[in-house]
């Protein structure tokens, strides 16, 4: 049966995040204000479902109407949830994070213009020591078809730009593979977990 945090979002939070990130955000301490920033945060379903599980969320998208919603969506969950997220307009082309502010930093399937690896590391920026790095990108092509995907033309995070900008001592790698989608979209994600170290 689906949690009052399920309920609340208009749509289903992604599966990774409720998956693979779920432990991260269903273990705080009643006590603490963790902090976790949505890079690329759409209409706002990861953001409300984060909110819901108390904490605290800067959005940041650089569509209005994206952030619009999110707002409406936000007003209609209830004060408790909206008052934890902060809606940012931001070109994640360019934006840039608090330094080490965030307990997690999310970016789901964006896809910016300009260097991709130099996004990933000015994104991680934002991570505190300890804290997560999660990014996923769906690729372009399928790998075992060669035939575009859903994403052709997009050029969002692959595992090659996140090994390279996420290499050397300041991160633990804890996922950086293909993964098959099991939708109409087809194709795999690239996806990518890495823990700041102290
Ligand atoms: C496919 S949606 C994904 C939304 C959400 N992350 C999710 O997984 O449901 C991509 C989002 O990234 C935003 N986006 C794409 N490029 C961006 C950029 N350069 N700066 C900020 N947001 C961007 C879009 O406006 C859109 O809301």
């Amino acid at each position: 049966m689906a949690s009052h945090a399920d309920m609340l979002a208009t749509k289903a939070p992604n599966p990774y995040v409720t998956g693979e990130l779920e432990e991260l955000f269903t273990t705080r301490r009643p006590d603490s204000e963790p902090s976790v920033l949505d890079a690329g945060a759409g209409h706002g379903a990861e953001a409300l479902w984060l909110a819901a599980h108390g904490w605290n969320v800067t959005a940041v998208d650089f569509s209005p109407a994206a952030l619009d919603l999110g707002q409406r969506n936000a007003a209609q969950a209830g004060a408790d949830v909206a008052e934890r997220i902060t809606l940012v307009e931001g070109d994640l082309g360019v934006w840039a994070p608090e330094p080490r502010a965030h307990d997690v930093v999310l970016c789901l399937y964006v896809h910016p213009a300009g260097d991709m690896a130099e996004m990933i590391t000015r994104l991680g920026s934002g991570v505190a020591p300890g804290g997560t790095l999660f990014m996923v990108g769906h690729q372009s092509v399928d790998p075992a078809t060669g035939e575009p995907t859903r994403a052709a033309g997009q050029h969002q995070v692959s595992i090659d730009e996140a090994g390279a900008a996420l290499r050397g001592d300041e991160w633990e790698i804890v996922t950086l593979e293909n993964r098959r989608r099991d939708d109409q979209m087809g194709g795999v994600d690239a996806v990518v977990r890495a823990v700041r170290q102290p």
